[in-house]
């Protein structure tokens, strides 16, 4: 009999180790659940979905424990991050880095000697939200990176601009979309980029040591509600975090990340489920949060193989002043979709604070992990 109690309590565990420092990102779950459900569920050389793949953390956690890996996401920050933050990189690439430190080293130099004029980069609200001076920083940066010949290197470079972008830009703060004067000297940019270039080569040069490399990584900027783009039956284990509702806008959450970086912001804008936006407007409904969830889980049902394991960490919410206990929901329709429920464990955060995730406090709502599986 396989026993389905998983131990949680990772109250005080180092969060932050090796990559999954890397870039903000909301509602990340500890990467230690991946790694216990993978040690104590899976086998070396399986193939996991995480289909809400966010930051990438169920990624991380695959590649260092040797097990392929897909990550799907609507989001495409979320899809370049979780890219950069899994995949090992060779000595050459990591020699190409620290050869691009040392030119924004020179670069800076030279700039802080005599301060060239350049033609900015035009983004929505540019002006807005940009110093003039940041904005010429921003733009010098990403066209020395645009020259780099390799994708990978040109994809971590990118994510360390990306990461350094609320802190340069008027934004006040990651979650506080009110414009402020910060008064950002010249060559501030630059020197905040070089800080966390050094800090994330860091940390990719050891994960590169330790991640297995015949393992394949796989990233998908897609709709988890229609995944045909993989086959049935060709995933072993799914670990993953859907949208809590009416919690998040991960969409808005990187908007000028995503506009500095070219990533397309209307894809995600239209295809986020639970988006908070669309439930607190009271425009959408708790039938629609199931409707979506459902088309979902029906994907996660095709492609798990016979007897494979789904963990699925998920939380209530309030759709239209009505409290939604998702486990109930979920365990109402799971068998009509065909996976058997083997366990459900729910963690109230006013007992037990900071369970999953740390910034879904509201009390009365629980978070649960949905233990399922495919006879
Ligand atoms: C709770 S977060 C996942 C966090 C992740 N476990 C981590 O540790 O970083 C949920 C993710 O679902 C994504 N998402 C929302 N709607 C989606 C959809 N229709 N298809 C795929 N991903 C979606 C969001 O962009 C977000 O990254």
């Amino acid at each position: 009999m396989t026993d389905y109690s998983i131990d949680f309590n990772f109250g005080g565990a180092d969060t932050m180790y090796l990559t999954h420092s890397l870039h903000p990102y909301p509602a990340k779950f500890p990467p230690q659940l991946p790694n216990v459900i993978l040690s104590k569920y899976g086998i070396k050389g399986q193939t996991v979905l995480d289909p809400f793949c966010g930051s990438g953390t169920t990624l991380v956690e695959s590649r260092l424990l040797g097990f392929n890996a897909i990550g799907v996401d609507v989001n495409g920050l979320s899809t370049l991050l979780s890219k950069v933050k899994a995949t090992p990189l060779s000595n050459e690439e990591i020699a190409t880095i620290k050869d691009f430190i040392s030119l924004v080293e020179n670069e800076n130099f030279q700039w802080s000697m005599n301060r060239p004029q350049i033609e900015v980069k035009q983004i929505e609200g540019l002006e807005h939200w940009f110093q003039h001076n940041v904005a010429e920083e921003l733009t010098h940066l990403l066209n020395l990176i645009s020259k780099i010949n390799s994708e990978n290197v040109r994809d971590f470079l990118k994510i360390v601009v990306s990461s350094i972008i609320v802190r340069v830009s008027n934004q006040e703060s990651d979650t506080r979309f009110v414009a402020k004067n910060k008064e950002i000297q010249d060559n501030f940019t630059f020197r905040q980029f070089l800080v966390r270039a050094k800090e994330y080569l860091e940390r990719i040069s050891v994960f590169s040591q330790k991640a297995h490399k015949e393992c394949f990584l796989k990233l998908i900027n897609a709709d988890s509600r229609n995944l045909n783009m993989l086959e049935d039956g060709s995933i072993d284990m799914i670990i993953t975090s859907p949208p809590y509702a009416n919690t998040y806008d991960y969409y808005l959450y990187h908007k000028f990340r995503k506009r500095w970086l070219d990533i397309d912001v209307k894809f995600a804008q239209n295809n986020e489920i639970g988006s908070r936006r669309e439930y607190s407007s009271l425009k959408k409904t708790a039938e629609q949060w199931t409707t979506d969830l459902k088309l979902c889980f029906h994907e996660m049902f095709r492609l798990i193989k016979k007897d494979g394991l789904a963990f699925i960490v998920i939380g209530d919410s309030v759709i239209k002043k009505q409290l939604i206990k998702i486990n109930e929901v979920i365990c109402d329709f799971i068998p009509e979709i065909g996976f058997e429920v083997c366990n459900v464990i729910s963690s109230s955060l006013s007992e037990h604070s900071r369970m999953f995730n740390p910034t879904f406090t509201q009390k009365d709502k629980k978070e649960h992990l949905i233990i399922l599986k495919k006879y």
